[in-house]
């Protein structure tokens, strides 16, 4: 079944048709810069545009940067704060007329791996991790999601959130070089390991794609591979669960 995917960065809002029993992406990625404001109503707007631009009809599956439950935004993570509260599926279907399945964008990327990518037959518990505007995580137990994994919430010395200091924004801001941003990274993976003790961790999102530049510096007991879906997953990944949510009428 065709399904349109819809994954939402701090920095990016994208989309892309997606074969969502085989995993494939069908056609190229959309892409639109996330307005500054980074607040729901300007936020719907983008959404409706990258729905208009692939000419879609069907039910659509969405990633986004927050706590997500039942369709609701409960934190605020990278984006304007009025966003708590928020029934985010049905903003969105408002403004597309579409139906829509939100879910946590790291969740989401895990489901890609889980399902067509690394962590696919992986049992024990598996940690995806989404390097972007914030730290992400994914936890499958077994295979079977358990949602809302917020790890890049862990405060760190001064910091409220760890992912203010070890996400590729920090980097950024700061413009620290892959060898210093690295070692940053390694002790965000330390902590993981310490609080959760998993057997694999996947790494992916945008930085993902520079895993040669900072791999070097990843230094745990625990197995840590890149995602060869990349920032495709956040896309794959929604398109997957809102098929499992029209066929199961829910995400499991
Ligand atoms: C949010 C998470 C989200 C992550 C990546 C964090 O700020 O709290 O829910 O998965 O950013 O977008």
């Amino acid at each position: 079944m065709e399904i349109l995917g819809i994954d939402i960065g701090g920095s990016g809002i994208k989309g892309a048709l997606v074969n969502a029993e085989t995993g494939e992406m069908l056609t190229e990625r959309f892409r639109i810069p996330t307005p500054k404001s980074k607040k729901p109503k300007a936020m719907a707007k983008v959404v409706a545009q990258i729905v208009e631009h692939f000419n879609y009809k069907g039910p659509v599956g969405c990633g986004f940067p927050s706590i997500v439950k039942n369709g609701v935004c409960l934190s605020a993570g990278n984006l304007h704060k009025s966003w708590v509260g928020v029934n985010i599926d049905e903003l969105f279907t408002e403004y597309t007329g579409h139906e829509f399945t939100v879910l946590n964008d790291a969740d989401a990327a895990g489901y890609a791996s889980m399902n067509y990518g690394v962590g696919k037959g992986k049992n024990g518990l598996v940690i995806m991790i989404t390097i972007g505007t914030g730290l992400g995580s994914g936890a499958f137990l077994n295979g079977v999601l358990i949602p809302n994994f917020e790890l890049g919430q862990i405060p760190y010395k001064k910091h409220t959130k760890i992912e203010s200091w070890a996400a590729a924004s920090a980097k950024e801001r700061e413009n620290l070089s892959y060898d210093k941003w690295g070692k940053r990274f390694n002790k965000f993976l330390q902590l993981v390991e310490l609080i959760v003790s998993p057997d694999l961790i996947i790494v992916g999102g945008g930085t993902s794609k520079d895993w040669e530049e900072f791999s070097h510096h990843i230094d745990i007991e625990t197995q840590v591979v890149k995602a060869e879906l990349m920032n495709h997953a956040g896309i794959i990944g929604a398109a997957v669960a809102c098929l499992r949510e029209q066929h199961h009428g829910h995400l499991q």
